[in-house]
């Protein structure tokens, strides 16, 4: 390898700024370095053009070489090749090495084959190997890298490659190459950077810094506090180095090898490391350990047990006549089913729970299996598949934990399955609002200060004891994200046994990068159940608490200024999570998981259980869960780099829109300053990206790490106001019919694209070119419009700039469903409401455009909604069953220009209690809820002492 420092030219680091990613820029690095050299290789290059390649050349490979040493395709001495070829100035034969180069990369053929650079090959040679997967040099096992930390020179580096190369055998599943990095700094980039690798070996003592300084790969380094390595003697860095790979990557599996004795390695780091080995010279030992390791993770034990199953003949005599494709191969007019899925979904339509397969009601079997390997996935203590979506995931999980009239604390704009699932636990409701972006007619998530208000007012009317569970959703659908450990810890301050409920229908491939992690409930939950385990909390909460204790307690002004601190002897974790896995993972449609990280787990495991049953068909689809399976091998071995690459194109596509003056003329995406206010904003960053000074990941993880809330940079949206098209004509008339592009979300003036990992850099690509032909439709439009065309258009962009409808707040629960009938008390019974309305006596309709509705309020009638309204957009109840409708309410529904309001019957109005039901309840508050009767003599039973009780039985 060169030694040389390195010297960029002012162009090479204009580049340079722009980039977010190390491997976009390696990736494009290459791409350019190709034309460079084909450049120098053409024979009729001048002289000047020579010279301007050639700096070209060397700024190239300035750039990728120390890349390189990251990688094991192309290796080090690959480099030198290169440098050796151009300094002999050998241009055609650079050229020729750099595209065979290019192409292993972009073609992944370095995985399968062993890509000799020396050999002189033929452009049709090298084709037909690298375009040819069956050829017997080919490996058709998956690939990965190896990671070794170790300060050793190229011999002894050559030994150890050939020492584990001479282990391979033909039976083993997997194959894999080596990357040796020789300090600490080293293994945390390469750890980063190279998405190959899947597992680390670190051995004896090593160097902390790195010698390379390329900026974009020391910008990796930016977001540890590594002082502590730094300090420590070379050879005691391994188990710190092992504890923050795990950190980063908790899913690679680590290996330890020490000359000192394991036992005096401190006994919390051993823990993450899969073994650690004395003076390791035993490669086969090590060989098998590193395939086992992955092995693991490959494993998918639902999808293989269905697949053998589906391969075993079986005589059917029970129902499913579709299973084996009986009913579809035998037919004459349906055969058609099979040309489209193929057989293999038939053969694995079962109905079977035996004979190697499970039962996902009672999973003893491999459905438990894969359940288990899920939890690890996700870092959870517990993980159970749905196949019947969120939707579905979040009544269980609620059922389970809720009792009738225990309160829960919920975002008013989440999703509709928690209203109903409130509705059918017979929970108390308080809403909480969320802040309210009147501009883009969107909510963004509730405020940390909302929340603790709520939870203080509870404990001021002394009703904190019912107060079960917090719900909110995480990240919601336009990507705003909780600061979800500040959010629970301030909350647990209050409340040390509340239940969390986050809501990450959207969120499921968070888990799979460091940044993303910190922020989902699963993430979260871990971290504060280790601090809160330490000695080091216990002296900071000894000192808070004595700062508390002279505050009064009913001083909630100065509690709301004051970062809460949980009572680490009190404080119990009890988070779940639930995950459409469909919607950002790999999984068939309505695939989801809950994730339980629950401390007191065990004290409602039965009713969790019943809660599973109640909701759960007992006809479970199998192929949904073999998805969920095989979907949670892939976060294991490739979510890291999966989540990675959405991330560069979803930045991409940022900046492709704000750098074209056409598209930033008509179009813009919003940026973390648009979604979240300052006040929000406690890093003070407004974006991640700058125009002048490209992309930023240290402002991404720095907001991030410290922000109340932060904006998913993988959604984007996008603001269509200034085109005069409202944000449901420009999905379906635009995007939807004319160029079909799907998308699902819009508000008035926006309308959301959202990356995952199946994006492409072709889609991208696509969106970016049908967004330009709109904006120069729009744009020739504008030019030819008559004058009063031309009003016409100014006054509907006037109407999606500015006259936009504020969106209004959760009103109240009329006091017939509050208890005691009491709506200061902020809670309500939507259950009461909502079974109510099934008796047809105790409703009418009143439309909201002939001003039937605010005569009756004039007359002092509060007028009660009877049933949810779900307008689509924004798609969450702004009216549900007991909820007083306000003057808000009826100025945004009637500024709606949706056409789809669940709900909501256009012809009649909208349903709302009689004045007489009304009355009759409030009359009687006490008889209309059999649960509220019981709930309270329970109260009181509860104060009495076990004669007294024994007394009154008499
Ligand atoms: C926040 C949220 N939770 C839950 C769901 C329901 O998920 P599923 O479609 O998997 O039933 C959705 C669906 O859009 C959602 O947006």
């Amino acid at each position: 390898m060169s030694e040389k420092a390195i010297v960029l030219s002012t162009t090479a680091r204009k580049q340079l700024r722009h980039y977010h990613s190390a491997t976009q820029l390696r990736a494009d690095t290459w791409h350019r370095l190709e034309q460079y050299t084909s450049k120098l290789a053409d024979r009729h290059a001048r002289k000047a053009d020579i010279a301007k390649f050639s700096k070209a050349v060397e700024d190239a490979f300035s750039i990728l070489e120390p890349m390189e040493t990251y990688t094991a395709f192309p290796s080090l001495s690959d480099f030198e090749l290169l440098w050796k070829l151009y300094h002999r100035e050998d241009y055609p034969a650079l050229a020729r090495v750099v595209a065979r180069i290019v192409r292993a990369l972009s073609s992944h053929t370095y995985r399968r084959y062993h890509i000799d650079l020396n050999a002189e090959m033929s452009q049709e040679e090298d084709d037909n190997q690298l375009s040819d997967p069956t050829g017997s040099q080919v490996n058709v096992r998956p690939y990965f890298e190896l990671l070794v930390v170790d300060d050793i020179n190229r011999a002894e580096i050559a030994r150890l490659r050939q020492g584990l190369r001479d282990m391979r055998r033909p039976e083993d599943k997997f194959i894999y190459d080596l990357v040796v990095v020789p300090s600490f700094e080293d293994a945390l980039i390469a750890t980063l950077f190279n998405h190959n690798i899947q597992a680390c070996v670190i051995r004896y003592g090593f160097p902390f810094r790195s010698v390379h300084q390329l900026d974009i790969l020391q910008r990796l380094l930016s977001q540890f506090d590594d002082h502590e390595a730094e300090e420590q003697p070379d050879s005691d860095r391994g188990p710190l180095l092992g504890r923050m790979i795990a950190d980063l990557r908790p899913e690679l599996d680590l290996y330890l090898v020490t000359d000192v004795a394991v036992e005096e390695i401190a006994g919390d780091v051993t823990q993450f490391f899969r073994r650690i080995f004395y003076r390791q010279e035993d490669y086969l030992e090590l060989h098998l350990s590193i395939l086992r390791g992955v092995a693991l993770r490959y494993e998918t034990p639902f999808f293989s047990a269905l697949r053998k199953y589906s391969r075993q003949p079986t005589g059917v005599f029970h129902a499913l006549p579709i299973s084996r494709g009986k009913s579809v191969t035998k037919s004459h007019w349906i055969r058609d089913m099979v040309d489209f899925y193929g057989i293999s979904i038939f053969l694995a339509e079962t109905s079977a729970t035996s004979g190697g397969l499970d039962s996902l009601l009672q999973p003893h079997g491999p459905i438990k299996k894969a359940q288990q390997l899920a939890a690890r996935a996700f870092g959870a203590k517990q993980t159970f598949f749905s196949t019947n979506g969120t939707s579905t995931s979040n009544k269980i999980v609620v059922q389970a934990l809720v009792r009738p009239r225990d309160i829960v604390l919920v975002d008013r704009d989440c999703h509709k399955s928690h209203h109903y699932g409130m509705m059918l636990s017979g929970a108390h409701v308080s809403y909480l609002d969320s802040y309210p972006l009147d501009e883009y007619s969107m909510y963004g998530a509730v405020p940390l200060e909302e929340i603790k208000k709520r939870l203080l007012h509870f404990r001021s009317i002394g009703e904190l004891h019912r107060v079960k569970m917090l719900l909110l959703t995480n990240c919601t659908f336009d990507g705003v994200v909780y600061n979800v450990e500040r959010v629970m810890e301030e909350c647990l301050a209050i409340k040390p046994d509340l239940i969390f409920l986050w809501d990450e229908a959207w969120f499921a491939f968070a888990c799979c990068t460091p940044t993303y992690r910190m922020r989902t409930a699963m993430g979260a939950s871990k971290r504060l159940q280790n601090r809160y385990r330490t000695d080091e909390y216990r002296k900071k909460y000894k000192a808070y608490s004595n700062k508390i204790a002279r505050l009064d307690p009913k001083d909630t002004e100065a509690l709301l200024n004051l970062e809460l601190m949980p009572d680490p002897d009190l404080v119990r974790i009890r988070a779940y999570a639930t995950h459409s896995t469909h919607k950002t993972l790999t999984s068939l449609r309505q695939g989801s998981m809950m994730h339980v990280y629950d401390q007191d787990f065990h004290k409602v495991e039965a009713a969790f259980h019943e809660a599973f049953m109640t909701h759960t068909s007992t006809s479970p689809n199998y192929q949904i869960l073999a998805s969920l399976d095989v979907g949670r091998r892939q976060v294991e071995l490739e979510g890291y780099e999966l989540v990675q690459k959405q991330l560069e194109l979803a930045m991409a596509l940022r900046e492709r829109v704000a750098k074209n003056p056409l598209l930033s003329k008509y179009f813009t995406i919003l940026l973390a300053k648009d979604m979240v206010p300052a006040q929000y904003r406690k890093s003070g960053i407004d974006a991640y990206y700058d125009p002048d000074t490209g992309w930023r990941n240290t402002n991404m993880e720095e907001a991030w790490s410290q922000d109340d809330f932060v904006v998913d940079p993988s959604r984007l949206t996008l603001y269509v106001g200034k085109t005069g098209i409202d944000g449901d004509t420009f999905k379906n008339e635009y995007l939807m019919d004319k160029y079909g592009i799907q998308i699902n979300k819009t508000s008035r003036n926006t309308v959301l694209f959202m990356t995952n990992i199946g994006t492409t850099r072709s889609s991208v690509a696509y969106l970016i070119g049908v967004l330009v032909k709109i904006a120069a439709e729009i744009e020739e439009n504008m030019e030819t419009m008559s004058s009063a065309e031309r009003k016409i258009h100014d006054k509907k962009v006037q109407g999606l700039t500015h006259d936009l409808p504020p969106l209004p707040d959760f009103s109240h629960f009329h006091p017939a469903f509050c208890p005691d009938g009491k709506p200061e008390s902020l809670n309500g019974d939507i259950r009461k409401a909502y079974f109510l309305a099934y008796d047809e006596e105790q409703y009418e309709y009143l439309r909201i455009d002939d001003g039937s509705i605010e005569a009756e309020q004039a007359r002092g009638r509060e007028v009660v909604s009877s049933s949810f309204v779900i307008p689509y957009p924004p798609g969450f109840p702004i009216l549900v069953p007991g909820q007083v409708i306000s003057a808000d309410i009826l100025e945004f529904m009637r500024a709606l220009d949706v056409k789809e309001i669940h709900g909501y019957r256009e012809e009649l109005g909208l349903s709302v209690f009689t004045e007489e039901a009304m009355a009759q309840l409030v009359a009687k508050p006490g008889v209309a809820s059999l649960e509220e009767e019981i709930a309270k003599l329970e109260a009181k039973v509860a104060t009495l002492t076990e004669p007294e009780v024994v007394a009154k039985a008499k």
